[in-house]
C-alpha cells in the first residue's frame, strides 16, 4: 500500500510544537523525524508553512441515521467532518428508531458501513427498561442518558423515547452495565416547572430561562455524587455553566470527565437578538459570566475535551416560532477553525486545542490507535494552515442541513487537507468520496 511523507511542517501534539517528518505507510505513521528530513526517494507532500495535527476525534454528533437523513445523512455528515479535520465521529443513539439494543445498533450499522467517509462509533440510549439489554450490547462508544428530555413532549427536541429522569434508573445503568456513561445533565422537573412558568412566550430568549442554569446544576450535582458513589467512569456532555463547573470540580476524578461545545464557548444568549431560534439548542447558550467560566474551566483542566453536538435540523424547522422549533445546532465543520481562530487571537494554544480535541477524546474514551502522530498510530492527520483567513459561508459547508450560525464570521486559521487512514480525504473545499470510514475499537 501507499507510502508517503509529509515533509516540511510543523508537528503538534498535546505537548509541544516542533519541525518534523511524518512518514506514512499501509494507513498507519511509520515513523516521525524531528527537524527537517529530506525523505529519501518516497513520495512527498511539501506542507511547509503548515501545522500537522492528529486528526481530530468529535465525540458528540447526530449523524441521524436511520429517520433524519432530510436533516443530516453520513455522506453530509462526513464530508463535513473532513472539511472540520475531524477524522472520527461517535455517533448519538436518538435516531428513529433508536438505538436501544443490539438489533437496533445492528441496523444502524449495516446503514453507516458504506456511507462513512470518516472513521466512527455508535453509542446506545438508555430508556426506563432497557439495562438489561444495555448491559450485553458489544461494541458500543458508551450509553447516552437524557436525564432531562430534549423531546417532542418538551416542544420540537429529538430524543424520542430516551429519557431517565428517575435516580433508581440512572443508579442501575451505574451498577449493572460496565459501559461508558454519556449524560445529557439537565433535571427534567426543573425544566417543566420552567416551561409552566413561561408558558406561551415566543421570544427565543426564553429558551435560556427555561432550561435555567439551575436544572443542569441539579443534574450533575445528582450523577456525580452517584458516579462518585460507585467510583464510576461518567462522563458529562455539554457542560455549559459556572455552577456545574464548580461542581465537577469539588468531585473530580480520572473517572469524572467533561466536555464542553463550540457553541458553548463562542455564543451567549446575547446572540439571540441575531440569531434567534438558529441558536436554540439544549442546553441552553449561557449568559457571558457562564462563558468566561468555561474559557477558565478548559485552562485548569476541568473541561477534558471539546466535542460538537453537532444537532442539524432544518431551517424550515428553525424558522418556525419558537415553541414549534426543533433545539440543536451543527458544528462538526466549524470547530477547528474557532478554535485555531482562537488560537490566532492568543486565547488557547495549539497544544491545548490538540490536547481537547484529539489526544484527549482517544485517551478517556479509549478509542485505540488514535490521538497521536506517533510511529504505530493510525494516519488519521489534519493539516492546518494558520494564515488562511476566510468567511464561513455555508456555499462550502458540507451538512445536508446546509446552516450554520457561524455563517459570515470571518475566521483565520483552517484545516487544508484531511487524511484518513492515510488517504487524502479532503484538499480545501474539495471532498473526495470514498467510502473507506471504519468503525473503531476500545480498549
Ligand atoms: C439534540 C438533537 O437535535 O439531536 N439537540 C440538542 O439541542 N442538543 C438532542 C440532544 O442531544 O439534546
Ligand atoms: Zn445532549
Ligand atoms: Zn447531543
Amino acid at each position: 500500500m501507499k507510502e508517503f511523507a509529509l515533509i516540511n511542517g510543523k508537528i503538534v501534539t498535546h505537548e509541544k510544537v516542533f519541525d518534523g517528518t511524518v512518514f506514512v505507510k499501509d494507513g498507519k505513521i511509520d515513523c516521525i523525524k524531528e527537524g527537517h528530513d529530506d525523505a529519501g526517494d518516497i513520495e512527498k507532500v511539501d506542507v511547509s508553512g503548515k501545522h500537522i495535527f492528529p486528526g481530530l476525534i468529535d465525540v458528540h454528533v447526530h449523524f441521524r441515521t436511520p429517520g433524519g437523513t432530510d436533516k443530516e445523512d453520513w455522506t453530509h455528515g462526513s464530508k463535513a467532518a473532513l472539511a472540520g479535520g475531524v477524522t472520527t465521529v461517535l455517533d448519538m443513539p436518538n435516531n428513529d428508531p433508536p438505538v436501544v439494543n443490539q438489533e437496533s445498533l445492528e441496523a444502524k450499522r449495516a446503514l453507516v458501513k458504506d456511507e462513512a467517509l470518516v472513521n466512527y462509533g455508535f453509542y446506545a440510549g438508555a430508556t426506563g427498561d432497557n439495562v438489561g439489554e444495555i448491559a450485553e450490547m458489544k461494541g458500543i462508544a458508551g450509553v447516552k442518558i437524557y436525564m432531562g428530555s430534549s423531546t417532542a413532549a418538551l416542544a420540537g427536541s429529538s430524543t424520542g423515547g430516551l429519557l431517565v429522569d428517575d435516580l433508581q434508573t440512572l443508579e442501575k445503568f451505574m451498577t449493572e452495565t460496565d459501559h461508558l456513561l454519556v449524560l445529557h445533565a439537565e433535571n427534567e422537573a426543573c425544566i417543566r416547572e420552567y416551561m409552566r412558568q413561561f408558558d406561551g412566550q415566543e421570544d427565543p430568549a426564553v429558551h435560556s430561562k427555561i432550561r435555567d442554569p439551575h436544572c443542569a446544576y441539579e443534574a450533575v450535582k445528582d450523577a456525580l455524587h452517584m458516579a462518585k458513589k460507585y467510583s464510576r467512569r461518567t462522563h458529562l456532555a455539554h457542560v455549559s455553566t459556572a455552577a456545574e463547573l464548580d461542581t465537577i470540580r469539588k468531585f473530580k476524578e480520572d473517572y469524572i470527565t467533561a466536555e464542553v461545545t463550540p457553541h458553548h464557548l463562542f455564543l451567549t444568549d446575547a446572540d439571540y437578538a441575531q440569531y434567534g431560534n438558529l441558536i436554540r439548542v439544549n442546553p441552553p447558550v449561557r449568559n457571558p459570566a457562564d462563558q468566561v467560566a468555561l474559557w477558565e474551566a478548559i485552562k485548569d483542566g476541568t473541561i477534558d475535551m471539546i466535542a460538537t453536538d453537532h444537532a442539524p435540523h432544518l431551517l424550515a424547522e428553525k424558522n418556525r416560532p419558537y415553541s414549534q422549533a426543533p433545539s440543536g445546532v451543527p458544528g462538526v465543520q466549524t470547530m477547528l477553525p474557532l478554535m485555531l481562530n482562537a488560537v490566532n487571537d492568543g486565547r488557547i494554544t495549539l497544544e491545548k486545542v490538540v490536547e481537547l480535541t484529539s489526544y484527549n477524546p482517544a485517551i478517556k474514551f479509549g478509542v485505540l490507535g488514535k490521538g497521536l502522530l506517533e510511529a504505530g498510530y493510525d494516519a488519521d492527520i489534519t493539516i492546518v494552515d494558520m494564515e488562511l483567513k476566510e468567511r464561513i459561508c455555508h456555499k462550502f459547508l458540507w451538512s445536508k442541513c446546509n446552516w450554520s450560525p457561524f455563517h459570515n464570521w470571518v475566521l483565520q486559521g483552517f484545516p487544508v487537507m484531511t487524511y484518513v487512514a492515510g488517504n487524502l480525504m479532503y484538499e480545501w473545499r474539495d471532498s473526495f468520496g470514498e467510502e473507506i470510514g471504519q468503525e473503531v475499537d476500545y480498549g
